[in-house]
């Protein structure tokens, strides 16, 4: 599928069901490359324990490791992925006038068992965050493996999102609460959000 038709794609499911998940945001070159950079940076000891919440607090509730993209100092692999959420972006603002004006972005790491509890992306002092994206990067990931991004969507019911390699799963942050499934393998993962403009620039 070509790049217009992609995302056109993405924006009437948005606008629809306001979740869904794509492939071929990324080459599996691309999306390798990004995998080695991860793996490289968790060996080098680069990824710190994620905080929760605007206090920035450590939790049980969340088990991942991260390390946020710099944008004016990305990598290669960081600024093809960032090129092409751009596009994205710049898609959903014409055809759905979400207002999308930066995107924030961060490597995630689940050791084998850790998880993150049902929550919801928008925080509760801030309204920028519009849009979650999460790209995976894992190859031959299996359905025993585990790991599964479960969705909570309106009607009551749950949807499970397996975190395979080149996987992009997208939805409205403000609607849908969500959480990690334990994995039995280390789970690799870009985690970013699409921000409107907020007069609250807290992350
Ligand atoms: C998050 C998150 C989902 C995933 O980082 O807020 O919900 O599948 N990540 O990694
Ligand atoms: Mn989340």
């Amino acid at each position: 599928m070509d790049d217009a038709r992609l995302f056109r794609t993405a924006a009437d499911a948005l606008a629809g069901e306001g979740w869904c998940v794509l492939g071929g945001l990324l080459t599996p070159a691309q999306t390798r490359a990004l995998a080695d950079e991860c793996v490289a940076l968790q060996a080098a000891q680069r990824l710190a324990p994620a905080r929760v919440g605007a206090a920035h607090t450590a939790t049980a509730l969340r088990g991942d490791r991260t390390q946020w993209f710099d944008p004016a100092a990305a990598s290669g692999p960081q600024r093809a992925f960032l090129a092409r959420i751009d596009a994205l972006r710049r898609t959903l603002n014409r055809e759905l006038m979400l207002g999308l004006v930066e995107s924030e972005a961060h490597y995630a790491v689940y050791a084998p068992g850790a998880r993150y509890a049902r929550h919801l992306d928008r925080l509760r002092d801030s309204d920028a965050r519009v849009l979650s994206a999460v790209f995976y990067l894992n190859e031959g990931w299996r359905e025993a493996d585990g790991g599964a991004l479960r969705l909570y969507l309106g009607d009551g019911t749950q949807r499970d999102i397996l975190p395979r390699a080149g996987t992009l799963a997208l939805f409205l942050s403000a609607r849908f609460e969500h959480e990690v499934l334990p994995a039995t393998r280390e789970r690799l993962s870009i985690a970013c959000w699409l921000r409107q403009r907020s007069p609250d620039r807290t992350m």
